[in-house]
This record gives structure tokens, sequence and C-alpha cells, in this order.
């Protein structure tokens, strides 16, 4: 029996360890702990989801919570340390690229236990996102490198990465989509919100460089005056993107569009019907890039690079920066172009965990 231990911490993460967790359980070979970080606390970043997607109660919680980058980070490797070194796993598992992956994935790598990154390999090349250097550093002492798309590989590559580290799995967080898209469909969210299908845009903004900055804020919201004039927009709202319109005091600018609904975080599952039966998504988010991929919706990353690149080679996605003129723009495109055609990325086809199951399972 190989023992791993699967680390999550915040909201993306409880999407990709889903199917790993039960892949693995499958296996019959492999056993697994499910360690949470706390990273993600309120009941609707984190409890919900494990409801929603029937991941198993976390073995161990750390309860970490909020906090300063560094004092987050270092607080993630205090509290793991003891827990590796009771568990004794033969490999810790980490996913995406939040504090909790690379805090984890140190204190791991220093014990001498190996580790493995799902979703390596991704490169916005701008490293003033804390993300960015969260993923270089987690690549560059990782044992086993587990690439969503082909980007990641040739990024590896260029990086000195060996050849044997790397396997091209595909991407789990799309596995959980195409489980759950039956079930989502089920979702009475349009009816509770009163949306007809394609009348509306979903909005998600969370980053750093969109919602600390009033400008910038500002801006964006200059765009959802205009395109709130010709449908409605639905903005579930990040508690810290809530938290600084209010500190910033944008609140009643935002109260003031009308049609611009900002219900609180929603679960997966009305989530996936929201975005499904939506116009379009305009977004700051990763794997909303690639979600919107697969279901065929338009989506605005109103970021100036993306660390998927396929979801615009092959994908629905455009990158319109932040800059109320350009998102403009690109949704009068949107709107002219009708329906958006758009391709499968390789290997995205719902199989990835049971890859990367296999893997391990061989390691056994
Ligand atoms: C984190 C990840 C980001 C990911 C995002 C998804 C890092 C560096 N960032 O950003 O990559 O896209 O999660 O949501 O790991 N807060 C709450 N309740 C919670 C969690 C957070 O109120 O359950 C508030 C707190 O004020 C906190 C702030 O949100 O200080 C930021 O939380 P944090 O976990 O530091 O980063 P996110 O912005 O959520």
């Amino acid at each position: 029996m190989l023992k791993v231990i699967c680390v999550c911490g915040a909201r993306p993460n409880f999407m990709k360890i889903a199917p790993l967790v039960a892949a693995f359980k499958k296996t019959g070979r492999i056993q697994t702990v499910i360690v949470h970080t706390g990273q993600h606390y309120d009941e609707r970043m984190s409890q919900l989801f494990f409801k929603d997607l029937g991941i198993p109660e976390p073995d161990i919680n750390l309860e970490v919570g909020s906090g300063t980058h560094a004092g987050q980070t270092a607080e993630i490797m205090r509290r793991f340390e003891p827990v590796v070194i009771e568990q004794r796993p033969d490999w810790v598992i980490v996913v995406g690229d939040v504090n909790s992956t690379i805090a984890c994935a140190l204190v791991a790598v220093k014990l001498g236990v190996k580790v493995a990154h799902v979703e390596a390999g991704l490169r916005s090349f701008d490293r003033t996102m804390p993300e960015e250097i969260n993923r270089l550093l987690t690549d560059s002492i990782s044992d086993l490198l587990l690439v969503s798309e082909p980007s990641g590989v040739e990024n590896l590559r260029r990086e000195g990465v060996a050849d044997e580290k790397v396997h091209f799995v595909g991407n789990v967080m799309i596995d959980t989509l195409m489980k759950n898209r039956a079930r989502a469909d089920a979702s009475r969210i349009l009816e509770e919100m009163k949306l007809s299908p394609k009348r509306y845009a979903v909005v998600t903004l969370h980053r750093p460089s969109n919602v600390d900055d009033a400008g910038t804020l500002g801006s964006i919201l200059t765009a959802f005056e205009t395109i709130a004039r010709e449908m409605a927009i639905v903005f579930p709202m990040h508690p810290r993107t809530r938290k600084n319109i209010a500190a910033m005091g944008l609140g009643e600018r935002l109260e003031a569009i009308g049609g611009l609904h900002t219900p609180e975080p929603l679960g997966y599952l009305d989530f996936l019907k929201l975005m499904a039966e939506s116009a379009l998504v305009l977004t700051d988010s990763g794997g909303i890039q690639e979600e919107t991929t697969i279901l065929g919706v338009p989506c605005l990353t109103l970021r100036e690079n993306t660390e998927r690149p396929v979801t615009i080679s092959e994908g629905t996605n455009r990158l319109t920066g932040p800059q109320a003129a350009s998102i403009l723009q690109a949704y009068a495109e949107v709107k002219s172009a009708g329906l958006q055609k758009s391709r499968r990325p390789e290997l995205w086809d719902g199989q990835a965990a049971e890859r990367i199951a296999s893997i391990f399972a061989a390691l056994a």
C-alpha cells in the first residue's frame, strides 16, 4: 500500500483533489490522507465544496486562516511539519498554485518525502503574481510534475526539468466538471435569481492586481456600468473583493448599477449551472478560463496574461486587461461573433485523475 497525503487549502483546490481522492480509492493500492490547511475557512469558500463534490471530510485540518503571504505560508509550514513526521507518507501531493501548495511542498521535501505537483508547468511569466512565484518554486522542488496542457510540458523542458519527471496527464478540474455536469443542470439557481438563459453575464474578480487598487477596480466598474445596460450581471463576490470595495468606498457606485447582483460566493453546482447558461463570463480566475473553454461560453479574462494559453489557442478565452475600453471592445466583439467555436484541449477528457492514479499505483 502506498501512502499519500493529498493537500488542499483554498477554494480552487477542492475541485482538483475530488477526482484524485476518488481515483486513488478505486485502485485499492493507495491510502490517502486528506490535509486541509484552512487557508480558506468560510463555509461558502470551503465546506460547501466538500458537500457539493462528495469529498470525504479532511482527516486533518491545520486551521491556519488568513494572514500576510509570509505569515500564512510560514504558519502552514509550521503546522504541516509535525503531520508529515507523524504520518510518514510516501508522497505528498499538492495541487495548483496557492500558498498552501508551496508551503506543504517545501515542508515535505525538507523531510525527504517525495512531492508530486498536479497542474505543474503553467507560467504567466508575470512574477508580480503571487501564484507565479508559488508555481515556479513548487515545480523546482517536485519529484513528479503532472501537467494539464502542452504549454506546461514546454515550460518545464525549457527550465531544464528532466523528461522522466514530467507526465502530461490532462486536467483534473475538467474531470470534476464532466462528472458533475448533469447534477449541475438540475440546479435551480437561474429560477432563484430570476435569470433567463444566455441573457446575463457572470463576473468573478479577486486578484490583487484587479481588486487592491481603486483606480483599476473603478475602471472595471465603468465597463460593468455599460454592459449592465444590455444584460444582467451576476457577480458572486469573493470575500477579499467585498472587503476592498467597502474599504475603497466603491460600494455605492456598485449598488447604483441596475441589473448587477452581488450574491455571496456560490457552491460548485450552482456556479457551474450559472456559467453554462450565461452569455459570457468576465473573470480573473485561472480555473474559470478552463471551465468556459469546455462549456463553450465566451470568456473575457481581465488580466494582461494567462498561464493557461490553451484556453486562448483552442478555447473561448481572450485577454482584455482591466481597462474599461478594452473590456468593452472585447465585449462588443463577442456579441457580434455569435456562437463561438472551441476545441477540447488534448486530454481534457475526464480521465486525468485516472491517469495520475495509474502512475501512483505503479509505484505501490
Ligand atoms: C487565494 C489564492 C489564489 C486563488 C484564490 C481563490 C494564494 C496566494 N492565493 O487567494 O491563487 O485564486 O485563493 O479564491 O494562495 N478570506 C475570507 N474567507 C476565507 C478566505 C479568505 O474572508 O475563507 C478573505 C480574508 O480577508 C483574506 C483574503 O480573503 O485575507 C484573502 O485570502 P487568501 O487565502 O490570502 O487569498 P485569496 O485572495 O483567497
